[in-house]
C-alpha cells in the first residue's frame, strides 16, 4: 500500500492517505502524553510495540466476529485501516475501579465491579474529553441512538472477548477506551487497542503493565509494553 499525504497528526499516531481512497495508513509514534497533553514524553519503541499489540488484538476481534477498521499490519510502525468518519464519542468499559472513576467517586483503586460499567466521553482535546451520557450525545448530534446501541453492545462484547483473552495470559483487563467510526454505512471499531488506552494489571502481583507507569512515573514503561506484546502474541 502506497503512503501519500499526511491528513492528521494526533498525540500518538499519524494518518496518511493511500493509493486506495477507502484505505488509510495509521502510523504509530513513540510520543506519549498524559493529563490532557500536560505531561509529554517518549516511550522508546512504543510505536512498534503498539502497532504489533493492536494488530494482534484486532485480528483476534475480527476472528471473534467484531467488525474493525483493521486491514493489515504493513510494517513495524504502520497499519492499513479502512477510512472512517470517527464518531466523536469515546466508549470506556471498566471491570475494576481505577483512574478517573476512582477519583470522581472517591473510591479506592482495585475493587472488582459486579458488572462492567460503560461510560461515554465527548472526544474533544480542547475540552479534555468531558464525560457525557446518551442524552448529550443524542441532543448535540455526537452519535445517533442506533450508533450508541451498536457501540455499547460492541464494547461489552469486546470486553468479554478481551477479558478472557488477557485472563488466560495472566493479565487483568481493568478498563479500556474504544473509538468507533462509520465506513460505507457500517459502524466499525477504530483507533487502537494498546496499553496506551487500556489498564492491564498482572493477575498475580497486580503490577501495572500500561500507560499508568508513564502517567505516575513508575519506571520500566517500555519493559511493561514489551511484556504485554509477548503475552498477547503467545500461543496458548
Ligand atoms: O482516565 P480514565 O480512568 O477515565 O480512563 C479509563 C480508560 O480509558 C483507561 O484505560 C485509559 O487509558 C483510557 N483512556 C484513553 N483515552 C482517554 C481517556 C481514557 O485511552 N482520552
Amino acid at each position: 500500500m502506497e503512503k501519500r499525504d499526511k491528513i492528521y497528526e494526533g498525540k500518538a499516531k499519524v494518518l496518511f492517505t493511500t493509493d486506495n481512497p477507502d484505505l488509510l495508513i495509521q502510523y504509530f509514534k513513540d510520543e506519549a502524553t498524559a493529563f490532557d497533553g500536560k505531561k509529554k514524553g517518549i516511550i522508546e519503541h512504543k510505536g512498534v510495540l503498539n502497532n504489533k499489540i493492536s494488530s494482534a488484538i484486532f485480528k483476534l476481534l475480527e476472528a471473534s466476529g467484531i467488525k474493525t477498521h483493521f486491514v493489515e499490519q504493513q510494517s513495524d510502525r504502520e497499519m492499513v485501516v479502512k477510512k472512517l468518519r470517527i464518531i466523536p464519542v469515546e466508549v470506556v468499559v471498566r471491570n475494576l475501579v481505577a483512574g478517573s472513576l476512582a477519583k470522581r467517586l472517591g473510591m479506592e483503586e482495585g475493587a472488582t465491579l459486579k458488572n462492567p460499567i460503560v461510560e461515554f466521553f465527548y472526544k474533544s482535546d480542547p475540552l479534555g474529553d468531558p464525560m457525557i451520557n446518551e442524552y448529550h450525545a443524542r441532543e448535540f448530534g455526537f452519535a445517533t441512538d442506533a450508533e450508541l446501541k451498536l457501540m455499547t453492545a460492541g464494547a461489552l462484547k469486546i470486553n468479554g472477548i478481551l477479558s478472557e483473552f488477557f485472563d488466560k495470559r495472566g493479565i487483568i483487563l481493568v478498563d479500556f477506551k474504544l473509538e468507533f467510526g462509520e465506513h460505507k454505512g457500517e459502524v466499525l471499531l477504530g483507533d487502537e487497542i494498546t496499553p496506551d488506552g487500556c489498564r492491564l494489571w498482572d493477575k498475580t502481583t497486580r503490577e501495572k503493565m500500561d500507560k499508568d507507569r508513564f502517567r505516575r512515573d513508575l519506571g520500566k514503561v517500555e519493559e511493561a509494553y514489551q511484556e504485554v506484546l509477548r503475552k498477547v502474541t503467545e500461543k496458548i
